[in-house]
């Protein structure tokens, strides 16, 4: 294929994560990029060799651009996607799609209207043991599933919240653990367990006295098949433990994924150095490919940086789908989908009652 001429938005620190991968894929021929702090644009332009600049709309216009990312601090996807999507581009946007319901709709009518498309990152899909997990479920090989959990024990300190003056609070972060840690891991449970029912959440502020926001949430989870889920999502614990996903099928056997071993890695400064691995598989006769599993998942990631791979296989996919003409991995409606968890739990917390799906 032709390479995409592509862009960035938000030269920060996953931004770093996306300008190696738009530099190395032969999908990409990585162009420009963009930031407010036009210093900033211009440190990575001189860097990756591309052409900096402050304004969106000139970046696309001047450059041809045909494909951005979208890396920008949460309340602020909205804008640059918007412009970017009316202004002819397609456009991948950083995790959580939006902070709110109304700017993910604005999103994805802009980009429908403007007849391109729109995809949010969630390469924890991507994840070789995710990926076993999702088979075996499509499979049928524990049959319905019918529980699910996401346990994330996880730890951020007090140098993490002032490195950067939006974390941390409401107005420039839009939430804390859910919004900002836990989006991969609802996504997950959506994706392996379907659409949502009804969801019962509280959310508080444990021992980070210092933010605004939540560092812990729980939530119930009741899906349309029947299924039930929970979510206990935490930064409270240090050292961080471990995150899991874990499905429990109908005929009674399990699968389960450790996405995330100690605290989960902080983009641009720390690092992913135990494998993702699944940690529960009691598919009857598979029970002895748990072993061989982990084995594979040690080896493959001592031949890969499993903290920047995912993310460059999901762009990869992204520009593929431009190419091919068909949805990305992740559309930006299934990406909706996590703004609607984590509205609904701040929502219950809000009122003590269960929100019923979907929530406008
Ligand atoms: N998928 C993942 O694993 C992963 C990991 C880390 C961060 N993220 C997501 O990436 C996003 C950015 O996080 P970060 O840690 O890189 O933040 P950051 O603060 O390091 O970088 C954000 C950059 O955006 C720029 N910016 C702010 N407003 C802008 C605007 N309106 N137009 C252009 N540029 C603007 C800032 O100047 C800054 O350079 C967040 O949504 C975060 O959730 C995802």
């Amino acid at each position: 294929m032709n390479p995409i001429r592509t862009a960035l938005v938000g030269c920060g620190k996953v931004g770093q994560i996306h300008a190696a991968a738009l530099c190395t894929l032969p999908e990409s021929h990585f162009v420009a990029v963009c930031d407010s702090q036009l210093e900033r644009a211009q440190a990575f332009a001189s860097r990756y060799n591309v052409a900096p600049f402050d304004s969106v709309e000139e970046m696309i216009r001047n450059c041809a651009v045909e494909a951005v990312m979208i890396c920008t601090p949460h309340p602020l996807h909205d804008q640059p996607c918007i412009v970017a999507a009316e202004s002819g581009a397609h456009v991948l946007v950083e995790k959580p799609l939006a902070s709110s319901l109304a700017a993910c709709d604005a999103m994805i009518a802009a980009a429908e209207n403007s007849n391109v498309l729109l995809g949010v990152v969630s390469q924890r899909r991507l994840f070789e043991p995710v990926q076993r997990m999702k088979a075996a479920i499509d499979a049928g090989k524990i049959g319905r599933p019918i529980l699910g959990t996401f346990t994330g024990l996880s730890w951020r300190d007090e140098a993490y919240y002032r490195s950067d003056p939006w974390r941390g609070k409401w107005a420039t972060e839009g939430g804390g653990v859910l919004v900002n840690q836990s989006p991969h891991q609802l996504d997950l449970l959506q994706w392996f367990l379907g659409p949502i029912d009804e969801i019962t959440g509280y959310w508080s502020n444990l021992n980070h006295p210092y933010i605004e926001v939540d560092d812990t949430a729980i939530a119930i989870i009741r899906f349309r098949s029947g299924a039930l889920g929970n979510v206990v999502t935490s930064l409270s614990q240090k050292p961080g433990i471990y995150t899991k996903v874990h499905i429990h099928g109908e005929s009674g056997a399990s699968v389960g994924v450790q996405t995330d071993t100690g605290a989960t890695f902080v983009a641009g400064v720390t690092s992913i150095v135990e494998p993702p691995t699944n940690d529960l598989w009691t598919i009857p006769g598979e029970e002895h490919l748990l072993p061989k599993f982990q084995a594979a998942d040690r080896d493959r990631c001592r031949q890969i940086d499993p903290t920047t791979h995912y993310h460059a296989l999901q762009i990869q996919d992204f520009l593929r789908a431009i190419h091919d003409d068909h949805p990305p991995l992740v559309p930006g409606r299934e990406g909706r989908i996590v703004v609607e968890i984590f509205s609904a739990i701040y929502r219950s917390n809000e009122l003590r009652q269960p929100i019923k799906f979907p929530v406008i």
